[in-house]
């Protein structure tokens, strides 16, 4: 650990997390460990939680979260974020002991088990906001490895834009070349997807992909590494909808989702694709306001009973924009 400043105070420190969607999704094979290698273009929305951290008051770490229903705090991966974080710096320069508790405050707007990694989000922006409001420092790679024992998703969120992520989630390589900011139009059912267990419905399948998917993803990654407009993307919908192998295994998991996926493309008179394990639904738009007006047209057509959504409430619908390329100022 490095002080950057010995005397300095704790000083409360905001996040914001986005969201994440997988414009493509290949699974190359199993790897002796249980995880999947992937092969998956990865995009952060401008949907976002938003993460406050300040000294806690007591010697124990706290989380306060409102917004959308995260589930139990004691099982919150910005819990386990805060800790890996104390542990990796080893010690604190503002005085003896381990880094000092911190008091964390949620707001929650990402759906959880939806496919959008909003958890995975939430644990590196508490890693990266722990070490700002302590005042310490760790290098990229041991970041990296925190971020990665936390979940295969984490370190994509330390790049700020969209990525090329392969093998579990921990090789993650920025594309810089995405201009402007497509709109997305996100409808999540509430039904709560296991990501074990569509991968376990994939491995039972045994369908590994055909490669199909393998080449859409590496030939949209060359797009995105190159440069690509926001209307060249939503050309792309039709092949990036159906550029995700892990679809038959979440349809076997929640095979309500499929004529909903249906209905909904029917509806919107366009592509729809799955976000990564799902259940979470994407359309592209060249906006984020034709986003907007396509979720107005999603809601009615639930409440007017013409687009039947399984769950136990109306979905979330929301329209958000890719962004592509986070700067300091919306970072902090
Ligand atoms: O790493 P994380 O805890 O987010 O992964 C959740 C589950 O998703 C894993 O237990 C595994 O079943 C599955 N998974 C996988 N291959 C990946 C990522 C996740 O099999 N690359």
């Amino acid at each position: 650990m490095t002080a950057v400043d010995p005397l300095r105070r704790l000083a409360p420190v905001v996040r914001l997390a986005p969201a994440k969607l997988n414009l493509t999704l290949a699974v190359i094979g199993r790897r002796d460990d249980g995880y999947h290698s992937l092969h998956s273009v990865f995009v952060p929305l401008t949907l976002v939680d938003r993460l406050s951290l300040a000294p806690a008051a007591g010697g124990q770490d706290t989380l306060h979260v409102s917004g959308l229903d995260a589930g139990p705090p004691a099982e919150n991966l910005v819990f386990l974020a805060i800790a890996a974080a104390r542990v990796a710096v080893g010690g604190w320069s503002g005085g003896p002991g381990p880094a000092p508790a911190l008091a964390a405050r949620l707001d929650k707007r990402i759906p959880v088990a939806a496919g959008l990694a909003g958890g995975s989000s939430d644990a590196a922006a508490a890693l990266d906001g722990a070490l700002e409001a302590w005042g310490a420092e760790l290098d990229d790679e041991a970041r990296r490895a925190v971020a990665a024992s936390l979940g295969s998703d984490v370190p994509f969120f330390l790049v700020g834009g969209p990525a090329l992520i392969e093998g579990r989630g921990e090789t993650v390589t920025a594309l810089h070349g995405l201009h402007g900011a497509p709109g997305v139009l996100l409808v999540t059912p509430v039904i709560g997807v296991s990501t074990p267990d569509v991968f376990a419905a994939f491995d039972a399948f045994r369908q590994h992909g055909d490669g199909a998917v393998r080449k859409s993803s590496a030939h949209l990654a060359e797009e995105l590494r190159k440069g690509l407009t926001a209307a060249d993307l939503v050309a792309r919908a039709g092949v990036l909808a159906s550029a995700n192998d892990l679809l038959p295994a979440t349809a076997h998991v929640v095979p309500t989702l499929v004529p909903f996926k249906r209905g909904l493309s029917r509806l919107l008179g366009r592509p729809v694709g799955l976000s990564g394990s799902g259940p979470t639904l994407w359309a592209l738009y060249p906006s984020e306001d034709q986003a907007a007006d396509a979720a107005d047209v999603v809601r009615a057509a639930v409440r007017a009973g013409d687009l039947a959504a399984p769950g136990a409430s109306e979905p979330f619908v929301t329209a958000t924009a890719i962004v592509g390329h986070l700067t300091e100022e919306q970072r902090s």
